[in-house]
């Protein structure tokens, strides 16, 4: 079996249950979420826990149910929002980045990479990220965790940053054409909750008898990280 078709049926069982994601329900295989849920979900991901996030996820799509919505509320409104969540040049990006949406796009975000890129908020982290997840375009998807299931998977030593470009490659080969938002996820909770970065929970890891660190008794060493 493929690596990805044996993550896919890991995450079709174990997923996360997050508010952005469609529920796993058998009517439902294939469906695509709101991009507007993938997007503000992203931003808020882009420097806070997932825990933190669900919450103030919840109050935004509560309070602005579209991007319409969002586009047209008060600078004040939204920054009161926001409060707790730090880093907030993201919340005026959101906002400058929801009313280029609903001026220049019909309310209704860009499909590809480099459509997203050229919104304010948007780096190729992100953009990748909503055109996988949300539109379901093989787009590779690559953050610290990914980084980390890289270098176990092929027991990569060169030490971050420089191993970089090879682990994004490395991931680039992994990623299927068909379900990339759903593998994306997957390798996010994998490294989330199995391949954490200490004692990560090899037995119980669908990628186990593929992975070299494993074998090589070097998973909990990896990645390395040049000294500073
Ligand atoms: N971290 C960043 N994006 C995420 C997502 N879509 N699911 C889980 N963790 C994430």
């Amino acid at each position: 079996m493929e690596l990805s078709d044996a993550l896919l049926g890991w995450y079709d069982t174990h997923a996360r249950a997050l508010p952005w994601r469609v529920p796993p329900d058998e009517s439902r295989v294939g469906m695509l979420p709101d991009p507007y849920h993938i997007w503000l979900s992203e931003v808020m991901l882009q420097q806070t826990t997932v825990t933190a996030v669900v919450k103030y996820f919840h109050a935004f799509t509560t309070r602005w149910p579209t991007v319409h919505d969002l586009a047209a509320a008060k600078d004040a409104e939204v920054m009161g929002q926001w409060a707790g969540l730090g880093y907030y040049a993201r919340a005026r990006n959101l906002l400058k980045c929801a009313r280029m949406v609903v001026a220049d796009h019909g309310g209704v975000f860009p499909e590809t990479r480099d459509g997203l890129l050229s919104l304010p908020g948007i780096g190729p982290y992100t953009a990748a990220a909503i055109a996988a997840i949300a539109y379901g375009h093989s787009e590779t998807v690559v953050d610290g965790n990914i980084e980390r299931v890289m270098a176990r998977l092929y027991d990569v030593h060169t030490p971050l940053p420089v191993a970089k470009p090879e682990l994004t490659a490395l991931a680039a080969i992994l990623t299927p054409q068909d379900r990339a938002g759903d593998y994306a996820q997957a390798v996010m909770d994998l490294g989330a909750t199995i391949c954490t970065p200490k004692s990560p929970a090899c037995g119980l890891c669908p990628w186990s008898s593929a992975c070299k660190a494993r074998v090589n008794g070097t998973a909990a060493d990896l990645p390395k990280r040049a000294p500073k």
